[in-house]
This record gives C-alpha cells, structure tokens and sequence, in this order.
C-alpha cells in the first residue's frame, strides 16, 4: 500500500507520459458499453488527438461484467483496454461495484437501503444498495476478486477506482440491517448502555435504554430526534460505507501495486458530506475527487476554489486528482447553465494551482440515453467543430506544457502556507442539527466567507483539522467550529499559548464531541483564552444587520457579553446587543486570540484581516489584487509556478517576470491578461501585481 500520496501521484504521472516523463493527468470517465463497437475506434482516435492519457472505465458496468450471478463476461472489457494500451492511453479501471444490476435487487430485495420514513428505495437507478447488506458485500467482494485478478497485470492500467462517489445517492440507510450494524458499532463505541445513556443525554425526554435492542436509527419520529443519536449515526454511517470501500480496496491491493483511490464528492461545499472525508483520506493511496461547479452561483469560482484547498487538506498538502468535472453545462440542477468560452480552461487550472496533478471530465462522449444525455462531455453530441471540443483539445495541450510542475506542492508568499481555516466534520455535522438557535448560521457559508476573504486578499490557505499539528501556521482561522473534541480544543489552546494567532468565530467551541454544551461564559471552551464573558446569543431577525464601530456590519448573529481580559477591537453600535464586543484580541502564552461574535461583510472582513495578517505577519502572494483575478502558486526544488486566472471582465498587466508556460513565451517583465484569460508563469522570484 502507498501510505504517502506524493509516491502514489508520482507513479500514475510518470506512467502517463511516453518516454516515461511525467505527465499531468488529463481524460475522463469512458463508458464504451453505451455505444456500439464500431465507435470505439473514433474514441481513441479522438482521444489521441486531445491528448488524452487516462480514462476510468468500468464504473457502471456491473450488469454487463456479471449478467447473473457468478457468471462474467469480460470479453468486450479486455477488448476495450488492447485498444487503450494499443494507443498508449493508460487506465484507471473500476470495480464496478456502483451499481448493482437488476438481477441482484430482485433476487436480494432486502439489500436495498430504506429512507428515514421507513420507505425502501427501488432499484432502477443506481448505488441501490444498503452498505451493511452481506449480500451486497459478498457480491461487491466476488465482482472486485474478478476484476482485479483478470486486469492485474494488463499493461494499460495505472490505477484502481473503487467503487463511485461512496453515498451519493443511498445514504444514510435506516434499515434493519443498519440498524444492528448502528447498535455493534455503538457497543464498540460507550461499552455499556450506561455510557451510551450518558452521551447522548437520555435524562432528557424520558429517551432512557434499558437493552441495546431498543436502539434505532434516528428514524423519522413526531419531533426533534435526539442530537447525539443522529450525529452518532452519522458517524456510524460513514464507517460502514468506509467497510466496503476496505475491504474492496484490500482484495485489489492483493493482486496489485498500483495506487487505489474512490472519488470524493467534495464538489460544492455547500453540499451535505454523507461521508467523514478527513477519516477516509488516510484510507486512499491517491486522493482523488469531483467537482461541479453550481452554475447559478456567481461566485461558483470561489467555490471551486475554497473545495480544491479542501481536497489538498485531506490529501495532507500532497498532490490529488481531480477525478471528474463537467466541460459545459450539468443535467441535474434547476437550470444546467452552460459554461462561457474560456470557463473550462480557467476551472481546469484553477484545480492544479490548487494541487490537482491531473484534471479529468464526466465524461468522454456524452451520452445519447439515460439520466444523463443532457450532460456535457469531452466529446459533445455535435462532434468535433464544436466549442467543447476546440477547448478540450486546448486544455490538453496547455496541461501537456504543465507537464514539468507535477509533484510540486501549493506554497504561499513565506515559501510555505501560512494560514489554515480548520474545517472538522463533526463540527460541521454538529452545526447542521435542528434546534439550534438561528437557521442563519451555517458552517459552511461562514467558512466560505474566510476562504473567500483570503482569496480575495491573494492569500493562500490550508484546510485543517482542530487535532492537527498547526505549529508550522502563523494564523488559524476557526470558522463556527461549533463542535470539538477535548483533544481539539487543548490542541489550540497550546497552539495559542507557544505563540500562534487563532481566530474563533462565533458558534465555535460550543459543544463537546457528545454535542454536550460546554460550560461556562460563551464560547465554553474558549472563553478564557479569549479573554471574554458571553452570556447570551441574540440571533438577528431576517435581513436585520448591526452597526458596529469597526469592521463595518454584522449579520446573522450577535451576543451580549463583555471582555475580561480582552482588547476591545470594535463593538456594536447599534442592534440588540449595542455595547458588547464583537471583535476582540486576547495576548494569551507568546500568541494571540481573536473572537469575532457575528459574520462580516466582505468589506469589514478584509479591513479585519489586514489587522489579522498584519498581526500574524502573514504576506499574500499579491497585494491589491484587481477583481476577478485569482492567484495561486506550486513549488518545487526551488522553482515556483505561479498562476494568474483572470474570472474578471477586465484586462489586466502583471508586472511578472519569466516563461509562461501556456504560450511558451518569456513575459519580458509585463504579463498582459486579458479578461478570462489564464497565465501560468515559471520563476525563481517573487513578482508583484498591478491592473
Ligand atoms: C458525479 C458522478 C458521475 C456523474 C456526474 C454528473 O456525481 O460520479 O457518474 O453522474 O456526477 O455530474
């Protein structure tokens, strides 16, 4: 097993390119069993001439590889990767366990997963399974041993993908079987009833157990369900999945050294993460993940942006794979907008700025039938005089140029990055439980907002977590961390104390990993390195905004309080707490501790983090960035990579210095960007920016 992601990415880049030079990924999922043989030889063609060198195939071919049970056919898949080998496109081979055929639903009707309501999903679709189904499990396992033995040796494959987007579309699974499999794990978990009684606060609403088999899922109940229950059950429920993924990965790894990964879908962070990433991550040789953007977002870029840093955290800073993304438009939001000339190119290298060694596409060739003939694909339904297809084939070459920064790692100003934004899962599973007390406040908008203020300044950010190892940050940003483990708060307490600078913003700190409220002035398990005595949260109405002396308005949130031993660096002016603090800066140890008790605008934010950068002595790879443009850096071995998107409607001049890579041309001092246009430039320097 690769236990280090830079050897694993290395080993699929180098066996990418001809000669054995490394190359960056570039292709995407190749479903040939939607179209008749014949087909198959324009594919390659085509593929060739884009410059395509890794395809994933096999995700949704369970039904044709086993068309009854215990009896496969794998005839047109070996004829399939001779022709990938015979063109010299690599593979990362499924083993199509996503989606089990009918014949299997039908004849195991009970390995199904059931809905919170007690409703059984049909099979007709895809992932219709229950991840604690034996039967599902014996199945996937047969289907894995198959694949991996027959394919181990064919020289076309590099890689293995498990499984697709583990609990896209079946999770969490209340059923029986989940149910037994929730109470083995939470005996593992507490030990005795009287610990399970404990955490989860039974003494509340007469919620005592007197036996494990009492024990449910938190199925759909007359009201709030018990908060400890359902995020245990969450937890329960990405183990489980997490079981399947092992033990599949486990038999492949058996037969084979090439890297394992599944893709994440880390896409829009907005979107519920069924599955504990942080957790899984340590289980991928290569972490690899998907992202679309959501058209309709205006700043769907940021998105993109603050999703890919995530990804390099879980990847602990080491390159990643950008699995799939979409050429054009999607087909499953309200209106799949298509994307604006340039807008793939600037997606693309948005990724590998951010540590991606390889972007891929759902999918090749768009489909002509099913759910997703409306998506876009590498090759569109109007064929090759198309704007899709110009652009694929440009992509493919400006990551061919790329092809010299692969293993290099993302880097800020100082050489290394100075600032991480802590994102733990439970915190955001925590946060994202009823009856809390504003529906306004929301993890992940307020960790977008930091990740966006950062962004914005031309500085670059990690993502951590609260029981890392944050010595090497100057700052540290907890964005309604509402929930954290012992471990997580002591972690920063010390980090403080040996002189980091640690942001807390409201919401944070609240709860321990039992979602108990921590006692004590607000924020409980931080109030004292703080330096402040909160009393009360005083949520904001509907569109109500406050004043405050510093730092412009406040939304969403507000709490009446005072310091202790905290400097006041603004207050509310008016509102419905006019006089308490609202950002303050505590000396704790040899460092500093913020708090922020209500979520700033985008102006006052970076007003605020001038004063935090400043403090911290954190520089951004840029100053005085003109709107719309991103800037990003890789290193390695002493040369830089920096990387100018410009999302703008402006032209911009760059006072840079060295080759761009994309055009292949020396920018002689001046870098002229045009509005949309990407620059990825090779130096030993810094530069600076000007509009
Ligand atoms: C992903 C999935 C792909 C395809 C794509 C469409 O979630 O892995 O198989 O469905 O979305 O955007």
């Amino acid at each position: 097993m690769h236990t280090n992601n830079t050897a694993a990415m290395d080993y699929i880049t180098a066996r990418l390119g001809s000669e054995g030079s490394p190359m960056l990924a570039f292709g995407g999922d190749y479903n040939p069993e939607q179209w008749p043989e014949e087909t198959w030889d324009e594919d390659v063609r085509l593929m060739r001439e884009a410059g395509v060198n890794l395809v994933s195939v096999g995700i949704f071919s369970w039904a044709l590889l086993e068309p009854s049970e215990g009896v496969y056919e794998f005839g047109w898949l070996d004829r399939v990767l001779d022709l990938l080998h015979a063109n010299g496109i690599r593979v990362d081979l499924a083993n199509a366990t996503a989606s089990p055929p009918p014949w299997f639903s039908h004849k195991y009707p009970q390995s199904l997963p059931v809905t919170a309501d007690g409703v059984r999903h049909s099979y007709g679709s895809r992932q219709a399974f229950a991840a604690s189904s034996p039967e599902y499990r014996r199945a996937a396992a047969a289907l894995t041993e198959q694949i991996a033995g027959r394919y181990r040796d064919h020289p076309a494959v590099v890689m293995w993908h498990v499984h697709n987007e583990y609990g896209c579309h079946n999770q969490p699974d209340y059923s029986d079987g989940a149910a037994a499999g929730f109470r083995t794990w939470l005996e593992r978990r507490y030990g005795t009833l009287d610990g399970l009684n404990s955490a989860w606060g039974t003494a509340f609403w007469s919620q005592r157990y007197s036996a494990w088999e009492e024990i449910l899922p938190p199925r759909t109940s007359g009201t709030w369900v018990n908060p400890t229950q359902q995020l245990d059950f969450a937890r329960y429920s990405s183990d489980e999945l997490l079981e399947c993924y092992k033990a599949e990965a486990a038999i492949i790894r058996s037969h084979s050294p090439h890297p394992v990964t599944t893709n994440f879908m880390g896409f829009n962070m907005g979107l519920h993460q069924p599955v504990d990433y942080w957790r899984w991550a340590e289980h991928m040789d290569v972490v690899s993940n998907d992202h679309y953007l959501i058209a309709e977002d205006p700043r769907n870029y940021q998105d993109l942006a603050a999703t890919a840093d995530l990804t390099r955290g879980w990847a602990q800073g080491k390159p990643w794979l950008l699995m799939e993304h979409s050429t054009s438009a999607v087909n499953w939001q309200p209106r799949n907008i298509a994307k604006a000339p340039g807008e793939m190119l600037r997606n693309a290298m948005q990724h590998v700025a951010r540590g991606a060694d390889g972007t891929l596409f759902f999918q090749w060739r768009a489909s002509r039938a099913g759910a997703e003939k409306f998506h876009s694909g590498m090759l569109p339904h109007a064929g090759t005089d198309t704007k899709v297809w110009r652009e694929v084939v440009q992509l493919g070459q400006a990551l061919r140029n790329l092809a010299e920064l692969s293993g290099s790692v993302v880097t800020g100003a100082s050489g290394g990055v100075d600032v991480a934004i802590l994102h733990d899962t439970d915190a955001r599973w925590g946060s994202e439980l009823d009856s809390h007390p504003s529906v306004d406040a929301s993890n992940i908008a307020e960790t977008r907002r930091w990740h966006d203020a950062f962004y914005r300044a031309g500085t670059t950010t990690d993502f951590r977590q609260s029981t890392d190892d944050l010595a090497g940050y100057r700052l540290v940003v907890a964005p309604m961390q509402y929930l954290l483990t012992d471990e997580g708060v002591k972690n920063l307490d010390a980090y403080v104390r040996s002189g980091g600078h640690l942001v807390v913003t409201y919401f944070s700190g609240i709860a321990d990993e039992n979602d108990h409220i921590r006692p004590g002035s607000y924020p409980g398990a931080f109030s004292e390195l703080l330096g402040v005595h909160m009393e009360e949260f005083f949520p904001l109405r509907s569109g109500e905004e406050l004043e405050l002396s510093r730092f412009g308005g406040g939304s969403f949130w507000s709490e009446l309080g005072r310091p202790t031993t905290a400097e006041v660096l603004a207050e509310v002016v008016r509102g419905p707490v006019a006089g308490s603090p609202v950002v303050t800066r505590n000396a704790a140890g040899d460092g500093r501790a913020y708090y922020v008790a209500t979520s700033l605008a985008s102006v006052g934010m970076a007003e605020l983090l001038g004063v935090l950068c400043g403090d911290a002595g954190v520089e951004p790879l840029f100053r005085d960035l003109p709107e719309g443009l991103e800037v990003g850096r890789r290193s390695k071995d002493g040369t830089d990579w920096t990387f100018f998107i410009n999302h703008g409607s402006a032209d911009v001049q760059l006072a840079v210095s060295g080759l761009e890579l994309i055009s292949g041309r020396e920018t002689g001092g001046a870098l002229a960007l045009g509005a949309g246009a990407v620059a990825v430039v090779r130096s030993n320097g810094s530069s600076s920016a000007t509009s």
